[in-house]
């Protein structure tokens, strides 16, 4: 799958088989997100990987945050049960102080979400499903999985096989509204 059909057709994949990911799919999934662009190159990210069915559990019930959810009319993260049901869970951390922050942006964030599309990316190249999952409980996730108060837990990826191939997902804007020749407007 070239790089075009895998930007193409990748879809956030929220439900899961049971069926394993292959030790070496995974290490070449991770390798891969090694790989990305960084500020500077710091790469500031660190990745767990988590399998242990309880911590699965786990991570899937703090995917829920009601100050978050409850206003927009969600009983539960959409991928939730995804969460529990993928045999791996990727949780990407990032350590701000070691990644840009200057003009108050902060690059870290940037960092993770260029690492995040390598990852979604090589997983659909590899046959496999993911979804960047961003609501969660940070500081409970962090307790859960000992992660120190200094670095900022910032996506969670269930990967796994799809339970189902999916064809459409939510409509993109066009071009003509979102690309601006010459000058703003
Ligand atoms: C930063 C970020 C955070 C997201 N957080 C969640 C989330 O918490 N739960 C969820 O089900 N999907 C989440 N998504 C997935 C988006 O809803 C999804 O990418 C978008 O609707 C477009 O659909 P597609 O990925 O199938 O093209 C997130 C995506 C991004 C990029």
């Amino acid at each position: 799958m070239d790089t075009f059909e895998a930007v193409r057709t990748r879809r956030s994949i929220r439900r899961f088989q049971e069926r394993p990911v292959e030790e070496e799919k995974l290490h070449t999934l991770l390798d891969a997100v090694r790989m990305s662009p960084s500020w500077s190159n710091r790469q500031c990210w660190r990745f767990i990987v988590v399998k242990g069915k309880n911590l699965r559990e786990r991570i899937s019930e703090l995917s829920y945050v009601e100050s978050f959810f409850s206003t927009r009319g969600y009983k539960v993260n959409p991928a939730k049960k995804g969460l529990s049901e993928a045999p791996v869970v990727i949780v990407a951390c990032a350590d701000p102080s070691q990644s840009g922050d200057i003009w108050a942006q902060q690059y870290y964030m940037t960092d993770i979400g260029i690492a995040s599309q390598t990852l979604m990316l090589s997983a659909r190249a590899l046959g496999l499903g993911t979804v960047f999952v961003g609501v969660f409980d940070e500081a409970k996730l962090r307790e859960e999985l000992g992660i120190p108060g200094d670095i900022r837990v910032v996506g969670l990826f269930p990967v796994g096989y799809p339970l189902e191939e999916k064809k459409d997902g939510p409509p993109r804007k066009p071009l003509s509204e979102i690309v601006f020749h010459e000058k703003w407007g």
